[in-house]
């Protein structure tokens, strides 16, 4: 894709999943990248791999609900870098004991909003200088189908994720004018560790019957969108929430499953 050669990137989540998935694909795309990640041993392995294939890249273990390691993950990136152009705000999930409104207690609530809001806000402000001093940026952040239709029993998720996307529109009100592009993914069902610990095999073979695709999605799928977005391909696309969901979210619960002709 154009534009991103010897572009310097940062992915939370890296790791793991679709963080992982796009790191690598980043590199591929000769971008440098800087992997953060809670499992600090795990995206080290996946950073030492894209340098075995020739890409660059470097991991740090890092928390995105704490603004020191926030602020470590950026600096890691321009010192081994010398600059930032790209950020992934990839880092984020449901917490395991996430339920329905009511049932959520206030520490629930509280740590959910940590996680995936208001991480999502601290690695953007510290990004931002940086994305700034290269005359612009772009930014991917990862939301969720939940962040637009309600997942009975992911209360404080969807909730989250939708302020995700409103933070998403709030960053291009504010930064468009300096060039710095920022868009929204919503995954729908990708396969990931994350995913399969949550979910049994049951449930997610039944979400994967109602897909139009009749697949689940991988990390790979979102990877590309999110390099796509971050590419000078997607140049005037800007303050978008894509769905990434194998046409999930647009056929209804009450429509036939994939194969049937009732
Ligand atoms: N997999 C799906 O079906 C799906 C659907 C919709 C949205 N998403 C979103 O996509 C993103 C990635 O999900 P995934 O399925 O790849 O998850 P995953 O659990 O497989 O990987 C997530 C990675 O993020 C890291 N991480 C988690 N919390 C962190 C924190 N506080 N600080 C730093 N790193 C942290 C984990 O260690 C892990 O390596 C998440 O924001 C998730 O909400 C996933």
């Amino acid at each position: 894709m154009r534009g991103l050669g010897g572009k310097v990137a940062v992915v939370t989540g890296g790791a793991r999943g679709i963080g992982a998935a796009t790191a690598v694909r980043l590199a591929e795309e000769n971008v440098a990248v800087a992997i953060g990640d809670l499992h600090g041993e795990e995206a080290e392995a996946l950073a030492g791999k894209i340098r075995a294939d020739g890409g660059k890249a470097v991991a740090l273990r890092m928390n995105i609900r704490d603004d020191e390691s926030v602020d470590a993950l950026v600096a890691a990136a321009v010192d081994a870098f010398g600059g930032l152009d790209l950020l992934v705000n990839n880092a984020g999930g449901s917490l395991g004991h996430d339920r329905n409104v009511a049932e959520n207690d206030d520490r629930l609530w509280s740590a959910t909003w940590d996680l995936n809001l208001m991480g999502t806000v601290r690695v953007t402000r510290a990004a931002l200088p940086h994305l700034r001093a290269r005359g612009g940026g772009a930014i991917v952040n990862i939301a969720s189908g939940s962040g637009t239709l309600a997942t009975p029993g992911l209360a404080a998720y969807g909730t989250s994720k939708a302020a995700v996307i409103q933070l998403t529109r709030n960053v291009v009100a504010a930064y468009s004018h300096e060039g710095i592009r920022c868009n929204a993914i919503c995954p729908g069902m990708i396969i990931t560790p994350g995913a399969s610990s949550a979910m049994p095999a049951d449930v997610i073979a039944r979400i994967a019957d109602r897909i139009p695709m009749g697949r689940t999605g991988t990390p790979e799928d979102i990877a590309g969108l999110v390099t796509y977005l971050l590419s000078a391909d997607a140049a005037y696309v800007n303050g978008q929430v894509i769905h990434c969901d194998g046409g999930a979210r647009d056929v209804g619960p009450s429509g036939p499953a994939r194969g049937t002709t009732a």
